[in-house]
């Protein structure tokens, strides 16, 4: 295991709970406060990355399985190209999503075995774990309404029993390991849910001193 000084900040939960939002509300955060940081996202975050991300919202070809293979590809050429380098030399890194998606989604909701998707994970992943992971939770109507205008991809577009499996998927990978996590109500107001990510990060990583 590398000797990573930084720190792992990982965002997740369903669609429109407002991780995108408040990731990038963090980065401005630690920009303002001259904290050294980068923020990616999965699927993404590199140039192949990118593209296998356009494949994974629209291609009707893919099963659960096929999702996880090209989610793993994605994952580990982001963790080796961008985000241990970054730790390596003591940065802060935001992932909006990390495999705990592919627990949710392809595990929880879309029927993989679990142990599949920790195993391949750990490898993709290059074994990094989070210091503090943040779920925005919100009910899946929410989620429902928070896309109305948005053109749906293939995961928007799926049932509300799928949402509600990767929603119940998060809420049991959540609570199976508190230390890690913090869960918060997503549907308060944007600055509220700000602030509160701001309080629980200094609480567990004490990062801003002044
Ligand atoms: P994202 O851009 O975060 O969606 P949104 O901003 O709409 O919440 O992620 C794109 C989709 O990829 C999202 O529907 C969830 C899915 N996904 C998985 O199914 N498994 C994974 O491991 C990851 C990282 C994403």
């Amino acid at each position: 295991m590398k000797n990573l000084s930084g720190k792992l900040i990982v965002f997740e939960g369903v669609e429109g709970c407002g991780k995108t939002t408040q990731s990038q509300l963090l980065s401005k955060y630690f920009y303002d406060n001259n904290i050294d940081h980068l923020l990616v996202r999965e699927p993404g975050g590199t140039e192949t990355g990118e593209q296998i991300r356009s494949i994974l919202l629209h291609s009707e070809e893919l099963n659960g399985l096929s999702e996880l293979f090209l989610l793993s590809a994605a994952r580990q050429i982001l963790i080796s190209q961008k985000v241990i380098p970054a730790l390596e030399s003591g940065k802060i890194v935001i992932s909006d999503r990390f495999y705990f998606s592919s627990l949710a989604y392809q595990g929880y909701a879309r029927g993989i075995d679990e142990s599949i998707i920790l195993n391949l994970s750990k490898v993709a992943s290059l074994e990094i774990s989070p210091d503090i992971a943040f779920l925005l939770d919100i009910s899946t109507s929410q989620s429902f309404n928070r896309k109305i205008n948005d053109t749906k991809d293939r995961f928007e577009r799926e049932s509300s029993t799928f949402h509600n499996s990767v929603r119940n998927g998060y809420l049991s990978i959540a609570k199976s390991d508190q230390d890690l996590w913090r869960i918060i109500e997503g549907d308060k107001q944007v600055s509220e849910v700000h602030q509160e990510i701001i309080f629980l990060l200094n609480e567990k990583l004490s990062l801003i001193t002044q």
